[in-house]
C-alpha cells in the first residue's frame, strides 16, 4: 500500500492589490479543527459578494507573523479586523492562535496604540468548559483596551449546541455595522440583494490508473521533514500494544507505543501526540454504497480550475492527494459526527426525491432549528446515518467531501512516557470509546478503535502505522526537581503522571534531590480498571513518588471520587501549596476537573483561614504562576 502523504496546505493568498482606494479588512482565524477557518472563509466571501468597495483577506495567525515585533508592526497598520477564534481544553487557544495569544496577552503594557483600529471578535468554544470562549473574550477585552474600536460584541459560538447558528446571529449584527463602514453612500442598492452561499465544490478529475503510472509517482511521503506539526505529521510504526483492562472488565483501555527511532521525531514529558487515524472497513463500505460509487474510483480533487484561477474564492480546505475512493473515505472523510446544517444543504442540492429535499432543507433552517437539535444534535445521529435516511442524495465526489463530510480530524493524546525512559517511544494510554447512541447505533470511536485493532511491530512486520505529530504543552514539572508536587488523574488522566513519574525516576538515578510527590488516582475497581497498578507500585517502592492514593468509585456502595481523598489529605496539600508545590490535574473537563477544582478551593480556604474572595485570588494566582496546571478534555 503506497505510504499517507500529510495533508497538503496551500499557498497563502497574494497580498491584495497595493493601495486601491479600497478599504482593507483582515480577517484573522484561530482553528483547530477547521470550523474557525471556515467560518472565517464564509464570512469573507459574503462579504466580498456585498462590498466591492473593500478588500477582504483571510489569514493564519502563524502565517501573519514570524515573531512579536512583526505582529505589533503588522497590526499597527491594520485599520479593520475581524478574528474567529477558537477556545480548547483548559481555556487554551488553537496552535496556530498560541504564538499570538501569548504575544498579546502577555506583551509588555503599549498603552492605546490601536486607536485607528476597528474590531469584531467570533469565539468557538463550548459551554460545557468552565472557561467557555475564553481566548475570544480576552482577546476582545484586550483590543478594546488598547484603543480599538469594538463594532460590534464579541460572538460567543456554543459547540453544545448549534455552533452555525451563532455564527448566523452573530453575522446579522455585523452586516448592518459593514453596510455603514464599507459602503459608499450611493451603493444602496446591494443593501437589499440577499445573499445564498453557493456550495462549495472541488474540481474532480477521475484518473485511469491503467495506462499511467500516476500512482506511483504521486505518493511521495517521505519523512525526514525539518519539523513536524499538524500539517506535516510524520509515519510512525506501532511498536506495542496491549489491553491495561483485566478480562473481568467490559471496557477496554489501551497501552500503545509508537517507534519513533530514526525519524527526527522528539518530544518531551507532558506533551501531547496527534494520531492521524482511519475509519474502519465497515464503515467505509457503507460510505461507498451510500455514494453509489465503487471503491476504486480513483480520483483527485481540485480547488482550483484548469486555469490555476482559485475555485470558491479560496474557501476549500487544501486538496489530499489523489487517491481512491476506498482510501479518500478512509482517511479524509469524518463519516460517524452529526453532519452539520450546511451538509444538509448541500445533501438537499443532490436529492433525487423533492421530499427528502424538502426535509432536509427544513432540518437545516432557522424553522426547523428544534428539530435539528433534537433529530440531528441530540440523537447523535452520524452523517452516515443521516445519508441511510436520506437514500435519494447522491452527491459528487467534488461536493461530498467539500461541503458534506468535514476532514478527518487528528484526536490527541497526552502522551503516557518520558524520552528520559523511552527516548525512541512515544507511549499513548487510549480508553476505547464504545457505547449505543440514543438511535441504537453503536458507536465507535475512531481512533480508539483503530488502536485497539492496530497490529504492533511486536506480532507482525506487516504492522501498523499513522502519521503523528507532537504538539507541544505547558504541563510540565517544575524546573527544580526539589519542589513538591500533587498530580490528580483519575482514569485514563494518568497518562502524563506516568510520564512524569518515568522522568522522576530517571532524574533520581542520575542523582537528582526530588521533592515530594502525591499522586491522586482514581478508577472503578481495584481488581478492573485499575491500570498500571504494579508501574504504579514500583514507582512508589524506588521513591519516584512519595504517596499513592486511589480512590475506587464502584467498590463500595458509595461512590469514592479523587476529590474526596483529597479531602482528607488537606493539611498535606495545603502545606505543599505553602512550600511553593505545584498541582496538576488531568482528565475529563466536564465533570471531574471542575469538581476537582471545587474540592481545591474548599481546602485553600479552610486550611488557610481566608475568606473566598482571598481563597479565588489565591488559587488564581497559583494559575497564574503556572503552579496550577490542567490538562483537560
Ligand atoms: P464512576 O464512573 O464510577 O462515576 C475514572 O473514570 C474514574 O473517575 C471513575 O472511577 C469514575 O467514576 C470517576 N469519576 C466520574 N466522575 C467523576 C467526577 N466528577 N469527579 C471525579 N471522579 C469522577
Amino acid at each position: 500500500e503506497p505510504p499517507r502523504p500529510p495533508p497538503v496546505r496551500t499557498e497563502p493568498e497574494p497580498e491584495p492589490e497595493a493601495d486601491d482606494g479600497r478599504k482593507k479588512v483582515t480577517v484573522f482565524f484561530g482553528t483547530q479543527t477547521g470550523t474557525a477557518e471556515g467560518f472565517a472563509k464564509a464570512l469573507a466571501e459574503e462579504a466580498k459578494a456585498r462590498y466591492d468597495k473593500a478588500t477582504f483577506k483571510v489569514v493564519d495567525l502563524d502565517d501573519y507573523a514570524a515573531d512579536d515585533d512583526e505582529y505589533e508592526e503588522k497590526l499597527k497598520k491594520e485599520s479593520f479586523v475581524l478574528f474567529f477564534l477558537a477556545t480548547y481544553g483548559d481555556g487554551e487557544p488553537t496552535d496556530n492562535a498560541a504564538r499570538f495569544y501569548k504575544w498579546f496577552t502577555e506583551g509588555k503594557e503599549r498603552g492605546e496604540w490601536l486607536k485607528d483600529l476597528q474590531f469584531a471578535v467570533f469565539g468557538l468554544g463550548n459551554k460545557q468548559y468552565e472557561h467557555f470562549n475564553k481566548v475570544a473574550k480576552v482577546i476582545d477585552e484586550l483590543l478594546a483596551e488598547q484603543g480599538g474600536k469594538c463594532i460590534v460584541p464579541v460572538g460567543l459560538g456554543d459547540d453544545d449546541q448549534c455552533i452555525e447558528d451563532d455564527f448566523t446571529a452573530w453575522r446579522e449584527l455585523l452586516w448592518p455595522e459593514l453596510d455603514q463602514l464599507l459602503r459608499n453612500e450611493d451603493d444602496v442598492a446591494g443593501a437589499s440583494t440577499p445573499y445564498t452561499a453557493a456550495i462549495p465544490e472541488y474540481r474532480v478529475v477521475l484518473i485511469n490508473t491503467e495506462d499511467s503510472a500516476y500512482v506511483e509517482k504521486s505518493w511521495n511521503f517521505t519523512n525526514g521533514h525539518a519539523f513536524y506539526d499538524i500539517q506535516h505529521p510524520c509515519r510512525a510504526n506501532v511498536a506495542a500494544r496491549r489491553e491495561l483492562h483485566t478480562l473481568a472488565s467490559d471496557r477496554s483501555c489501551i497501552h500503545l507505543e509508537f517507534d519513533i527511532s530514526g525519524i527526527g521525531l522528539t518530544y518531551e514529558t507532558g506533551d501531547h501526540v496527534g494520531v492521524y487515524t482511519e475509519n474502519c472497513l465497515e464503515t467505509v463500505e457503507e460510505a461507498e454504497r451510500l455514494l453509489g460509487y465503487s471503491p476504486e474510483t480513483y480520483f483527485s480533487i481540485h480547488a482550483d480550475k484548469e486555469d490555476g484561477t482559485p475555485l470558491s474564492g479560496g474557501s476549500l480546505a487544501p486538496p489530499f492527494p489523489p487517491c481512491t475512493l476506498r482510501t479518500a473515505l478512509t482517511r479524509y472523510a469524518d463519516l460517524l459526527n452529526s453532519p452539520k446544517k450546511s451538509a444538509l444543504v448541500a445533501l438537499a442540492a443532490h436529492a433525487s426525491d423533492p421530499n427528502e429535499a424538502e426535509r432536509l432543507r427544513f432540518l437545516a433552517s432557522p424553522a426547523g432549528k428544534d428539530e435539528y437539535s433534537q433529530w440531528v444534535v441530540a440523537s447523535q445521529r452520524s452523517l452516515q446515518e443521516v445519508m441511510a435516511e436520506f437514500p435519494s442524495c447522491k452527491p459528487p465526489l467534488g461536493v461530498f467531501f467539500a461541503a458534506v463530510a468535514p476532514r478527518l480530524q487528528p484526536r490527541y493524546y497526552s502522551i503516557s512516557s518520558s524520552p528520559k525512559i523511552a527516548p525512541t517511544r512515544i507511549h499513548v494510554t487510549c480508553a476505547l470509546v464504545y457505547g449505543p447512541t440514543p438511535t441504537g447505533r453503536i458507536h465507535k470511536g475512531v481512533c480508539s478503535t483503530w488502536m485497539k485493532h492496530s497490529l504492533p511491530l511486536e506480532e507482525s512486520q506487516e504492522c501498523s502505522w499513522a502519521p503523528i505529530y507532537v504538539r507541544q504543552s505547558n504541563f510540565k514539572l517544575p524546573p527544580d526537581t526539589s519542589v513538591p508536587i500533587i498530580m490528580i488523574g483519575p482514569g485514563t488522566g494518568l497518562a502524563p503522571f506516568r510520564g512524569f513519574l518515568q522522568e522522576r525516576l530517571a532524574l533520581k538515578k542520575s542523582g537528582a534531590e526530588l521533592g515530594r510527590a502525591i499522586l491522586f488516582f482514581g478508577c472503578r475497581n481495584r481488581k478492573i480498571d485499575y491500570i498500571y497498578e504494579e508501574e504504579l507500585k514500583s514507582f512508589l517502592e524506588e521513591g519516584a513518588m512519595s504517596e499513592l492514593i486511589v480512590a475506587f468509585s464502584r467498590d463500595r456502595p458509595t461512590k469514592e471520587y479523587v476529590q474526596h481523598k483529597m479531602s482528607e489529605k488537606a493539611s498535606d496539600i495545603w502545606n505543599i501549596i505553602s512550600q511553593g508545590g505545584y498541582i496538576y490535574v488531568c482528565g475529563d473537563a466536564k465533570g471531574m476537573a471542575r469538581d476537582v477544582h471545587r474540592a481545591l478551593h474548599t481546602i485553600v480556604q479552610e486550611q488557610g483561614h481566608l475568606d473566598s474572595s482571598k481563597t479565588e485570588s489565591m488559587v488564581k494566582s497559583l494559575q497564574m504562576e503556572g503552579r496550577y496546571l490542567r490538562d483537560v478534555w
